[in-house]
Formats: structure tokens, C-alpha cells, sequence
């Protein structure tokens, strides 16, 4: 059968589902004079179409400014126990509580811990630190909750456990999915 990255993908997740830190992956965007900025996120899932990965992420954060200004990322996610890594690259698209995507924005907030949820009310991250008042629970999204999501455009998948190693590079053209085989 053909190579496709997005089964490679579900296989790792798979195969790596009793490793703590397999949703774990880095996300890098670019600031606003240039320079690579990457962090580590939570996957949160694929959306309802399994065309794009989600992530759920603080509207008062520096990614969101950044993202504003470009709206591209890459994320690069090591598997530990298959011994692979994705990097994905692609277009990132943000949604609130209100607007296009407001209901898969909501459907994410249903679905996080209560411990998770606690976070978007916290005082505004990277901001000096500040005193915490007591923080207010809601089962409505606040305004700081933000879903994004990637739409990979390319996506390069090295796996060090066959010997020889394999990669694989796929590129979205014109909708349709090419992969090659490339040295490792
Ligand atoms: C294990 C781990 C998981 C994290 N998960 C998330 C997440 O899902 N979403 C998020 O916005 N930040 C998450 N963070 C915090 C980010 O790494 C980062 O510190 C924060 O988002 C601020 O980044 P920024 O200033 O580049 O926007 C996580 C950090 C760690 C160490």
C-alpha cells in the first residue's frame, strides 16, 4: 500500500498510547523580527474532518500575537517508543467563543480537565508575575480559550528503528498528497 503520512501518524499514536508524554509535541512560529519561537504543547485531536490538529492555547499568549503577524507554524513530534518523528508544517487558524469555529472551540472546552480549564484564568502568561485573586470556574469557554489548529501543508516523517533508517517527505499540491522517499 502507498505511504500516507496521516496513517503513519495514527499508527504512532497508536503504538505510543502508553507513553505519559506521547501527546506532548513542539510547536515553533516566527516572531515578529524573525526569530523562531517554539514551545511544547498539548495535541488535543484532529478535527472532525482529520484534516487538521488541534491544540488548545491562551489568547493572551505571545504565539497568538505572533500568529496574528504569521500565520505559519511547524510542529515536530517525537515518538519515543516507535522511535519516529513528524514535523508538520502547515497554515494555523485560531478560534474563540465566538465566529467560524466557535462550536469545535466550545466541543474542546467540554472536553478538557477541570485542572486544564483552570489555566485560561489565570492571570495573563508571560505578563511579571501577579498576585492570583481567586479564580473564577465556568463551564462556558472565557475569552482567553482559544483552539488552533494546523492544516499540514508538508510533513516530513524520519523513523529511526528500520535498519536502514526511512523518511518519507509529503507535500500538499494542488489537494493532493505526494510522498518521497528521501535519504534519512
Ligand atoms: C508539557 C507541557 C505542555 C504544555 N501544553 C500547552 C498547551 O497545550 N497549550 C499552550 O498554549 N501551552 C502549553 N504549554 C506551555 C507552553 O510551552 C508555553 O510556555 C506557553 O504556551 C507560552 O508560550 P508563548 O509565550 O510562546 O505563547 C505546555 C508546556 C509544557 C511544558
Amino acid at each position: 500500500m502507498d505511504y500516507y503520512w496521516r496513517d503513519a501518524l495514527h499508527d504512532a499514536l497508536r503504538r505510543n498510547r502508553g507513553d505519559a508524554h506521547h501527546r506532548y509535541f513542539q510547536l515553533a512560529t516566527v516572531d515578529e523580527a524573525g526569530w523562531p519561537a517554539n514551545r511544547t504543547v498539548v495535541f488535543r485531536g484532529f478535527s472532525d474532518d482529520d484534516q487538521r490538529l488541534q491544540v488548545a492555547t491562551d489568547a493572551r499568549s505571545a504565539k497568538v500575537a505572533q500568529l496574528a503577524a504569521a500565520s505559519r507554524g511547524e510542529i515536530c513530534w517525537y515518538f519515543t517508543r516507535s522511535r519516529e518523528q513528524f514535523r508538520i508544517r502547515g497554515s494555523i487558524e485560531l478560534h474563540g467563543t465566538a465566529g467560524p469555529g466557535s462550536a469545535a472551540c466550545s466541543s474542546l472546552w467540554n472536553s478538557m480537565s477541570e485542572a486544564a480549564r483552570t489555566q485560561f484564568f489565570w492571570p495573563a502568561p508571560g505578563a511579571p508575575l501577579a498576585e492570583t485573586e481567586a479564580i473564577a470556574e465556568s463551564n462556558l469557554p472565557p475569552s482567553s480559550f482559544l483552539l488552533l489548529e494546523l492544516a499540514p501543508e508538508r510533513v516530513d516523517h524520519l523513523q529511526l528503528r528500520p535498519d536502514p533508517q526511512r523518511r518519507q517527505v509529503s507535500a500538499l499540491q494542488q489537494g493532493t498528497w505526494h510522498a518521497q522517499a528521501v535519504n534519512p
